[in-house]
């Protein structure tokens, strides 16, 4: 599973769009219309937490670098996936990758300007992430400036009712749009919803993809597929009631019926890293 998501992950664009079923491991492709699969156009004013992550060095600068999301909880903090900084991802531990930036306020990577570059200064993975099963997949981010404005999204803790089975979630992101490699130049959003444990505990009792652990881990989609995440959203943003409720994670394909979104659970991380208030470092 480590090696085949982070496959995807490192695939030059051009070459994850020839090769989509190496981009996706086995799934078949969904919809063209089907991040962010099912998904919309959104400015990065409407949701300034919702940040890329970049390396021009490793993944090319057509688009200024993109290769994951993430969502500033902190002026200068940072949540994104542990795969993102896997070293087969970024061809080496995340210290050693110089231009390892973070681009916040902009909505179309393809403009190299607007909105803010900041340098990561400081990379903290999760020492308890496992690759096989994916649970614990969160990393946090410290950087060399702060975000301008007000572009910090408050934590939902244990007990939120935005957790609740059926809620409606939404995730952002520059992931692929149709599961065939097809990287957008804008910010997009789903609508998913919030999905009982038991569906994904079903859809994912354990295997080579990860298996579900509702303690760490969030499901989210629709149970006939359609709207979901897909690869290049992974550490972005899962937004309920105005709350962060998850980071993406994983999945099987994109979009398919059965196979839910999976998102690291941020109650989980919270608690892990002792954190009581709904924003770090305010
Ligand atoms: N692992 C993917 C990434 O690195 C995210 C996959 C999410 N998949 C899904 N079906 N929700 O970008």
């Amino acid at each position: 599973m480590r090696r085949r998501l982070a496959r995807a992950l490192v695939l030059p664009l051009a070459l994850a769009a020839a090769m989509p079923a190496l981009s996706m491991g086995f799934s078949a492709p969904v919809a063209a219309d089907s991040v962010v699969i099912g998904g919309f156009p959104v400015e990065a004013s409407q949701s300034p937490w919702t940040v890329a992550l970049s390396s021009r060095d490793r993944f090319g600068g057509t688009r200024a670098g993109q290769f994951c999301g993430g969502a500033a909880v902190g002026p200068t903090t940072v949540l994104t996936a542990a795969h993102c900084l896997d070293e087969d991802v970024l061809g080496g531990p995340p210290e050693r990758v110089r231009d390892l930036k973070v681009i916040a306020g902009r909505t179309d990577l393809l403009s190299d300007r607007g909105g803010q570059e900041i340098a990561v200064r400081r990379t903290w993975v999760n020492p308890a992430y496992d690759g096989g099963s994916n649970a614990g997949d969160f990393a946090v981010l410290t950087l060399a400036e702060p975000l301008q404005g007000d572009s910090v999204i408050g934590m939902a803790a244990d007990g939120d009712p935005a957790y609740t089975a059926g809620e409606t979630a939404t995730v952002y992101g520059w992931g692929d749009i149709s599961g065939t490699g097809e990287y957008p130049d804008g910010l997009r959003a789903a609508r998913v919803r919030v999905l009982p444990d038991a569906l994904c505990e079903d859809a994912y009792p354990g295997g080579m993809d990860g298996t579900y652990d509702a303690a760490s881990m969030l499901c989210a989609g629709e149970a006939e597929g359609g709207r979901d995440a897909c690869q290049g959203d992974s550490g972005g943003p899962l937004v309920a009631q105005g709350r962060l409720i998850g980071l993406v994670s994983w999945g099987i394909g994109c979009g398919r019926a059965g196979n839910p979104g999976v998102y690291m659970r941020v109650s989980h991380l919270m608690r892990t890293l002792g954190w009581t208030r709904a924003s770090e470092g305010v």
